[in-house]
């Protein structure tokens, strides 16, 4: 028997499914503006959120919601990127999401690609430390890749890891290449600053979003198997509040 706290929202299409979470972070953000509060946001980039910041820029643009008392904590960076370079997580994030709603940019952190090898141990404690002056994250985004990765950690990875800098697996290098490089594997970067799985684990929500059948074994992997190193994902299991929002063909071998 699974012993997994995951829950699984299934929907036939992910325009469909994430609506739901769209109207959660912006019930989050008005609830805590009615109270003068802060709503802490971890965001994730990659092709699978897109979606996701689509709906919620709707909902700033339609329906009036403001971001102005929004902190956001993104997943990771590539180590070698300036903020500039259009294939770095801080310009998708400007670009797909920041810059089409009200939200402070000051308020936005995305771990710092460029700080020099000796100084990267000394940035990932203040991003941790960040963090949970902020009063931690209220609920976090992630999407998963096809080795089990969430944020950038590759497996093996434990539990308990903290903000670091990562090898990126071949896979992991291969699938960005033709996503986000025009298929040119020689340009990704090979390493990545990314929050531990135990940071991610210390969020009070986790909404991990998936669509397509090349998604549908690791998502099987994950809810299915016991917590392992070989499946990061697969820790989610211990988290007491998870939600998997899947499309059909995501969720097709649960
Ligand atoms: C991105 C991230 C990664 C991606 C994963 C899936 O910030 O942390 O874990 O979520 O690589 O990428 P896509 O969505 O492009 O399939």
């Amino acid at each position: 028997m699974s012993t997994s706290n995951i829950v699984t929202k299934v929907s036939d299409t992910k325009e469909e499914a994430v609506k739901a979470v769209a109207a959660e972070i912006a019930a989050l953000i008005r609830a805590r503006a009615a109270e003068g509060k802060e709503a802490v946001l971890g965001l994730a980039t990659g092709s699978t959120p897109v979606v996701l910041y689509k709906e919620l820029i709707r909902l700033h643009k339609e329906e009036g919601l403001s971001f102005k008392n929004v902190t956001s904590f993104n997943l990771d960076e590539y180590y070698g990127l300036p903020g500039t370079h259009d294939q770095s997580y801080r310009y998708f994030m400007n670009t797909e999401l920041f810059d089409h709603v009200d939200i402070d940019k000051a308020k936005t952190h995305v771990p710092d690609g460029t700080v020099p090898a000796d100084k990267v141990a000394e940035m990932c404690e203040k991003y941790d430390a960040d963090i949970k002056a902020a009063g931690g994250i209220d609920i976090q985004i992630l999407g998963i890749g096809r080795t089990g990765h969430i944020g950038f950690n590759e497996p093996p990875c434990g539990p308990d890891t903290r903000t670091h800098q990562v090898t990126l697996d071949e896979i992991t290098i291969k699938d960005n290449a033709r996503l986000f490089f025009h298929d040119k594997i020689e340009e990704v970067p090979t390493s990545a600053v990314t929050m531990g799985v135990g940071t991610i684990l210390e969020s009070k929500k986790i909404v991990l979003l998936a669509w397509g059948d090349n998604k549908a074994d690791i998502i099987y992997r994950s809810v299915c198997e016991a917590p392992n190193e070989n499946c990061p994902a697969s820790w989610l299991q211990n988290h007491p509040n998870c939600v998997f929002v899947l499309d059909k063909a995501a969720a097709a071998k649960l």
